[in-house]
């Protein structure tokens, strides 16, 4: 992974990230309203508004360079909206002290870079800052947390190995793992399962659900399988050009029409016959036996 402007060391970032607040019950904890996202000079969305339904697994599909990690950083408090505002539990996250943020939201960036030298489980602890303070420091709670979200995440066994030393999916998963140990009921997660092979794919997935499912926290990923994206979103947000073009539930929103708008593939929508889920299909290219010189 490597670090972008800014992103000297995730763990940090993640420790500033979270937003606060108790659940309302409402329809969305997490708004933003007539957002406008840039960097320096660059625009990337105007007047963007979304809502993140409280307790869905939302995921968020588009195109390379549409918006959507702009959009989290946003969400995250990562990146400061030249207009609109992110709202929380109805207050701007703007304002809101980084400790209690930190315990309401956590971030998982698309590019994470670990301080030299840290371990597996001392990366892993850092999710738990946010729950410390002069008065209450490493505890046996954290030592429960971080092995159970090492557990989870299947790095148990890697916690004495240093960071910078795992293959690519190995260290998704420990970063994972550090956003799990923060234990916010909002999580964002930018590419979760980038790196991992298909198997390591689907557990990740599955955890996503079952921490939704299971434990009503509210899960925010973003995606680029259009057919994981339809399998496991409860709430689909299609993005293209920095603006939302498509939002719902996935089986009203993945169609071959849209698929072909927004990404310019040509395809077919079949149902998965595991799940029922629209399964998109890619076109075969034309003469491919051709092609193979078959
Ligand atoms: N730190 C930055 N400084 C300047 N421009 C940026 C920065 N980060 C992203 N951009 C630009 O903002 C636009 C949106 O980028 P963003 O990272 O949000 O896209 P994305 O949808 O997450 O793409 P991908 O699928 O490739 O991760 C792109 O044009 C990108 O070049
Ligand atoms: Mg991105």
């Amino acid at each position: 992974m490597k670090a972008g402007p800014g992103q000297a060391d995730a763990a940090d970032e993640q420790r500033g990230a979270a937003p606060g607040g108790g659940a309302d019950g409402g329809a969305a904890r997490l708004t933003g309203e007539g957002l406008t996202l840039a960097y320096d000079q660059r625009t990337v969305s105007e007047q963007l508004s979304v809502a993140v339904p409280d307790r869905s697994f939302t995921v968020v599909v588009g195109p390379n360079a549409c918006g959507k990690s702009t959009l989290l950083r946003a969400l995250s408090r990562m990146l400061r909206p030249a207009a609109g505002s992110v709202l929380l539990d109805g207050a701007d996250i703007g304002g809101m002290p980084a400790k209690k943020l930190a315990r309401t939201l956590g971030l998982l960036p698309q590019s994470s870079v670990a301080p030299d030298g840290i371990t597996v489980a001392d990366l892993v602890g850092r999710g738990r800052y946010p729950h410390q303070s002069l008065l209450r420091q490493w505890s046996r709670e954290d030592e429960r947390v971080v092995r159970e979200s090492m557990e989870a995440t299947g790095v148990r066994d890697l916690e004495s190995r240093f960071v910078d030393e795992l293959s690519g999916g190995q260290r998704q998963r420990v970063w994972i793992a550090m956003a799990l140990a923060q234990q916010t009921p909002l999580l964002l997660l930018d590419e979760p399962t980038t790196y991992l092979d298909i198997a390591h794919q689907i557990e990740v997935l599955d955890l996503c659900a079952r921490l939704h499912e299971e434990e009503g926290r509210t899960l925010v990923a973003v995606l680029h399988d259009l057919n994981h994206a339809a399998r496991y979103a409860t709430h689909l947000i299609v993005m293209r050009g920095g603006e939302v073009v498509a939002e719902g539930v996935p089986d009203d929103v993945v169609t071959a029409r849209l698929v072909e708008d927004v990404f310019g593939m040509p395809c077919r929508v079949i149902e998965d016959p595991e799940s029922g889920t629209p399964l998109v299909v890619p076109a075969a290219r034309k003469n491919t036996s051709a092609a193979r010189g078959v």
